[in-house]
C-alpha cells in the first residue's frame, strides 16, 4: 500500500502536511485501481489534483520569498506533473485508472520529493532563520 514515510520528510512542517495529503489520495487512487472502482478513481484524481495544485503554489511562493536559485527548474517539474494529472482526470471518467498509472505517479512524487524538493530545504531554512532574527 502506498504511504507517506518519514524518509520523505523535508522538515518543513506545512509542506510535509501537504505531501501527506497528496499521498493519502494517491493511496485511495491505488485502491480504486486495484478494486476497479471507477467513481473512487474519479474522485481520488480530483482530490489529488486539488492538493497538488495547492501544494505546488505554496511551495513556489516559499521558494520565491527565499530567492531560491533553482525556482524555474522546480516550477517546470510541477508544470509537467500538472499536465499529467489533467490528462489523467480527463481519462478517469471513461476508464478505470491503471495500476501502472498509479505506480508512475508514486515514482514521480517520490523522486520529486526526495531530490527536487529536498534541494530547497537549506535555502528555506536559512530564510526562516533570517526572518526570525529580523
Ligand atoms: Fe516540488
Ligand atoms: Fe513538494
Amino acid at each position: 500500500m502506498i504511504k507517506w514515510t518519514p524518509a520523505l520528510s523535508t522538515g518543513v512542517k506545512l509542506l510535509d502536511e501537504h505531501h501527506k495529503s497528496i499521498f493519502h489520495w494517491l493511496a485511495e487512487l491505488e485502491a480504486a485501481a486495484t478494486d476497479k472502482r471507477r467513481l473512487l478513481g474519479v474522485y481520488s484524481v480530483a482530490r489529488l489534483k486539488h492538493y497538488a495544485d495547492e501544494h505546488f503554489a505554496a511551495e513556489e511562493a516559499l521558494m520565491k520569498s527565499a530567492n531560491y536559485p533553482d525556482l524555474a527548474e522546480h516550477m517546470a517539474e510541477h508544470a509537467l506533473f500538472r499536465v499529467k494529472l489533467a490528462e489523467l482526470q480527463a481519462k478517469a471518467i471513461g476508464q478505470d485508472v491503471s495500476s501502472e498509472t498509479v505506480e508512475f505517479l508514486k515514482d514521480w512524487l517520490t523522486n520529486h520529493i526526495t531530490k527536487t524538493d529536498m534541494a530547497y530545504v537549506p535555502c528555506l531554512k536559512a530564510f526562516e532563520t533570517q526572518q526570525d532574527k529580523a
